[in-house]
């Protein structure tokens, strides 16, 4: 197993991209933190993963906040022994359909930048500080996004993205001699999460076949984008077999990028 008795947190585990990621990485034999401000949805993914025979704890955490955080490195230390991956995954988007750039309120802007920005911050903040008191290292793989690698539309959450990536490859370089490695994933539009459907009433439940075909078109290879494609890409950053790979920023996209 590919993190066999490993400590992870990934925040945003109560749906899509984290939930997916929990679920394959307690497969790999990983103890799961599913941090997640909404409870529900977290003890949920929990119950998949303790279902399936996996090791999993919820734990409240909004992202934005730097006590959470902290609270949340505290809390998987202090229940599995030591943290050896934490996976920043919680991200939210930004304006709807038909929006454009210039339609974009102050307190969105900042919503966008606390939680995809600082949550990130704030993440890998205490996980460094938690991987260099262990003394050996440690691995963090980020959710980053395409809308960060090139102009995509979203502009404010591609602006939030883009600084992901960044400190993605600064704290790569920074942390690289004390053999903590950070890389992120980069998804194409996933049409399938709760981040496109929005909306507490009908997550989980209404899949909009017509933008599942039209996000399909996006991809040069006519494949949507799954959470757990994202999942798959994400173990690997998170397990040895990327040892020697940091500061990379690896697109889930189906070619959208190398257009
Ligand atoms: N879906 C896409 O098209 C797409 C594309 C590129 C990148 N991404 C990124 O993928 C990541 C996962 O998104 P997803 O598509 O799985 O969406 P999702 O909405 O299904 O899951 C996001 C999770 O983050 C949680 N979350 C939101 N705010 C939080 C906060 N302040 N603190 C803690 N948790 C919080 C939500 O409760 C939810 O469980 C995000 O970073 C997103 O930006 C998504």
């Amino acid at each position: 197993m590919k993190l066999a008795d490993k400590t992870v947190i990934i925040t945003g585990a109560g749906s899509g991209v984290g939930r997916a990621s929990a679920l394959l990485f307690a497969e790999e034999g990983a103890n799961i933190v599913v941090a997640d401000v909404m409870d529900d949805w977290a003890a949920e993914t929990v119950r998949l993963v303790l279902e399936a025979g996996g090791v999993a704890m919820p734990f409240h955490c909004d992202v934005t906040s730097e006590a959470d955080v902290e609270a949340t490195v505290a809390a998987a230390v202090s229940t599995y022994g030591r943290l050896d991956v934490m996976y920043n995954n919680a991200g939210v988007t930004g304006l709807t359909t038909g929006q454009t750039f210039d339609d974009m309120d102050a307190d969105g802007f900042s919503r966008l930048v606390e939680i995809n920005f600082r949550g990130v911050f704030n993440g890998c903040k205490f996980a460094v500080r938690q991987f260099k008191a262990q003394g050996n290292g440690g691995t963090i793989v980020n959710t980053g996004s395409i809308a960060g690698m090139v102009g995509f539309g979203s502009v404010v959450y591609g602006a939030t993205k883009g600084a992901v990536n960044q400190i993605t490859r600064g704290v790569a370089v920074e942390c690289a001699a004390v053999g903590i490695r950070c890389n992120a994933i980069c998804p194409g539009t996933m049409p399938l999460t709760n981040f496109i459907m929005a909306g507490r009433e009908n997550a989980f439940d209404d899949v909009d076949n017509d933008y599942v075909e039209f996000a399909s078109t996006f991809q040069p290879n006519g494949r949507i984008i799954t959470a757990e494609d994202c999942a798959k890409a994400a173990l690997f950053l998170a397990s040895d077999d990327s040892i020697n790979i940091t500061g990379i920023l690896l697109p889930v996209d189906g070619g959208y990028t190398a257009r």
